[in-house]
């Protein structure tokens, strides 16, 4: 309980604070008491929010000044198309004389005609009742001020308008990225873009495009057209389209690192070039999930001249300093059942596959620095003979992230940021770049993790429904990676979430859009009692699906696990009910609402029956009968709860038991109502 004295100092402290300060409150950390919510995500650095608002109407126009960086003007562009969609009232790009404008936008500089690693993309932003300016020292600070002030666009009594603030932000970390990973499933230019548009949203910085994997091999390559020819099915990006991406992104303040997999995850490149495996071909796209056994040949020279010829031309068509080399998950299979490898193995004194990887890295790293890059690479490349300026990303965990810091080498975090394992938004949020053994560097060492990544990776999701798995969840990694590292209350991240998740609607990003697509074709005419099991169910987490065998590149993905967000909010919203209602708290229209919620499933069942005889929904029967089960036995609970009334002897054992088998996966989904219809039940008095 905290102690009266400590109460009055915070009673004194907000005296004072609104004695000096009448108009400015500053907000450094998002809190639960702090009333009206501002729902901005990543939160800035420093935001004091004053009195007044600046009213948007049709008169809105805009002032440039300073840098003539071409970025600035399209930015500003896109700032006031989106303004219009969002508010509906029509605007132009109307430029102003500096004096008469209401947006007044000024970058100092020009930026880096290739963007670079710790550009200066810090920006401050004041908005008052007359009108609002930002500035930035660099194009890139113009870039994120206008995404903040978009989110801070909100509907009142006088209309659509900007609250009045003073924020100056910076990013936390200079590489805030997101993988996304083509090889696996194909992701077609638009679907590129449109991710491309939501980094800019949440103030990412960096593509890394994983262009290769045993599943397809996705760049046109002109020096070895096989590659793309033989290694894709014809889905592959033509060197016009990866320069207009990375034109794409650098409008958007984001750099495009290409990663080309290899010794291992390269199957895709021998059914062209068999001559650069371990083993005899003929080779084959692989179809399968999994880490499979195909590995470059790291002993034979005219590997390495390919390689120099392709690195050189990929190189030359991706302009970023970095270039990742990949590195992870060599099996080393190839290389043991190889006799003329392991002759070379032995009269180069390479006593482990480990040894063999660190020559064929010492290679590659050498040829990836003759074109001017900064090789990267997975945890796995870490070995003493690894060059220092090659940057090391994290995929195993802080350990691997700490030792490559130790052992002088430059970090990324990306364990804990795995999108693909369709975990709540919570668990990635608090993964920090600088917690668990990165938390031990010294603050020198510490500089040296330049952030981290979200990671993408294909097995399970296409093209359809990819956007549902990188949004909303990437926003909070955004935050994480671009807000001070005290910005973590998981109440206030889930409450902004929720407003943000409906904003990157109007990005253009179907996070929502496609999955109710996909609803609507399992279930047509139905998708209303879909939609009420759909969200009180979430997909199987981690790896449950993908390593289930059941699935392959030519599976589609369109059953109830894929039409579904990883994470249910009304789950989550259902659960804080229940919470409130049993600690006494929940008010009467709380208590009706939960009602409502496990009477619509009690008869939810009987309303989907008939579109549960299609072959792709008759697996989910089950789980259907579930959810009405526990709407009929959560209503009991309640009326015996809000009555304070016993149960009937033996009656909370009996529906414990009902709900026990419930728990478990099935047909590869969680129902998410079990748990707290548990709680509720034994809460009721015995
Ligand atoms: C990885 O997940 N193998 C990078």
């Amino acid at each position: 309980m905290p102690k009266l004295s400590s109460l009055l100092v915070s009673f004194c402290v907000a005296l004072v604070t609104f004695v000096l300060t009448p108009v400015a409150h500053p907000q450094q950390t998002p809190r639960a008491s702090q009333q009206p919510q501002l729902n901005l995500m990543p939160w800035p650095a420093n935001i004091q929010t004053g009195s007044g608002q600046l009213v948007i109407n049709s008169d809105f126009t805009i002032a440039i000044s300073g840098s003539g960086d071409a970025r600035v003007r399209g930015a500003a562009e896109r700032f006031v198309h989106r303004l219009s969609q969002e508010t509906g009232i029509p605007l132009r790009f109307t430029p102003a004389k500096s004096g008469a404008a209401t947006l007044t936008i000024r970058a100092e500089h020009n930026g880096k005609k290739i963007q670079e690693l710790g550009e200066d993309e810090s920006y401050v932003l004041d908005v008052n009742q007359a009108g609002a300016k930002l500035t930035a020292p660099n194009p890139l600070g113009v870039i994120h001020g206008l995404q903040t002030l978009l989110q801070l666009a909100a509907p009142g009594p006088q209309g659509f308008a900007f609250p009045a603030v003073h924020i100056e932000d910076a990013p936390r970390f200079p590489w805030r990225g997101l993988l996304l990973d083509a090889g696996r499933h194909w992701m077609p230019v638009p679907v590129v873009e449109r991710t491309l548009d939501g980094m800019e949203a949440v103030k990412m910085n960096v593509l890394h495009f994983h262009l290769s994997e045993y599943q397809g091999f996705r760049v046109e390559s002109k020096k070895y057209p096989k590659l793309q020819e033989l290694g894709s099915n014809g889905q592959y990006y033509t060197q016009d389209e990866i320069k207009d991406l990375i034109a794409y992104a650098r409008e958007r303040g984001i750099r495009i690192v290409p990663e080309f997999d290899m010794p291992g995850h390269s199957q895709s490149w021998f059914v062209g070039y068999p001559e650069l495996a371990s083993g005899p071909g003929p080779y084959q796209i692989e179809k399968r999930w999994g880490v499979f056994d195909p590995a470059m040949d790291p002993t034979r020279e005219s590997t390495y001249k390919f390689l120099d010829k392709f690195i050189g031309e990929m190189a030359h068509l991706f302009p970023d300093e970095f270039f990742h080399l990949g590195g992870d998950e060599v099996n080393g299979k190839q290389w043991d059942a190889n006799p003329k490898i392991q002759a070379f193995m032995k009269s180069h004194e390479l006593n482990s596959n480990a040894d063999l990887q660190t020559y064929f890295n010492q290679h590659v790293v050498k040829i990836i620095k003759k074109y001017k890059k900064t090789p990267i690479g997975w945890d796995e490349v870490l070995n003493p003979g690894l060059p220092k300026d090659v940057v090391v990303q994290s995929w195993r965990g802080q350990e691997s992230e700490a030792t490559a810091v130790r052992n002088g080498h430059r970090a990324l975090l990306s364990n804990g940021y795995y999108l693909d394992l369709v975990e709540p938004a919570a668990k990635h949020y608090m993964v920090d770049p600088l917690s668990g053994d990165a938390a031990t560097l010294s603050p020198e060492q510490q500089k040296m993790v330049l952030g981290g990544e979200a990671c993408m990776w294909s097995e399970m999701v296409t093209a359809e429904n990819v956007d549902s798995r990188i949004w909303p969840r990437n926003a909070a990694i955004a935050e994480r990676l671009w807000s001070p590292g005290e910005v973590n209350d998981v109440a206030s991240m889930y409450r902004r979430l929720e407003v943000i998740s409906d904003w990157l609607d109007s990005v253009g990003l179907t996070h929502h859009s496609a999955l109710r697509e996909m609803r609507e074709r399992l279930a047509p005419g139905r998708v209303d009692p879909l939609s009420v099991l759909a969200d009180m169910v979430e997909p199987v987490k981690r790896y449950a699906r993908s390593s289930s065998g059941r699935y392959n590149a030519d599976i589609p993905l369109n059953r109830l696990p894929d039409s579904i967000p990883p994470e249910s909010r009304v789950a989550r919203d259902f659960s804080a009910l229940i919470d409130q209602i049993v600690a006494g708290t929940a008010s009467p229209d709380q208590i009706a609402a939960a009602r409502q919620w496990m009477t619509a499933w009690k008869y939810n069942d009987e309303r989907l029956a008939p579109a549960l005889q299609s072959s792709l929904l008759s697996e989910d029967a089950a789980i259907s009968r579930n959810l009405s089960a526990i709407g009929d036995i959560g209503l009991q609970a309640l009326e015996l709860f809000a009555a304070n009334q016993a149960a009937p002897p033996g009656w909370r054992e009996q529906q414990i038991a009902q709900l026990e088998p419930m728990k478990k996966p099935q047909s590869e989904l969680l129902l998410m109502a079990v748990a707290p219809v548990e709680k509720l039940v034994q809460s009721v008095k015995q």
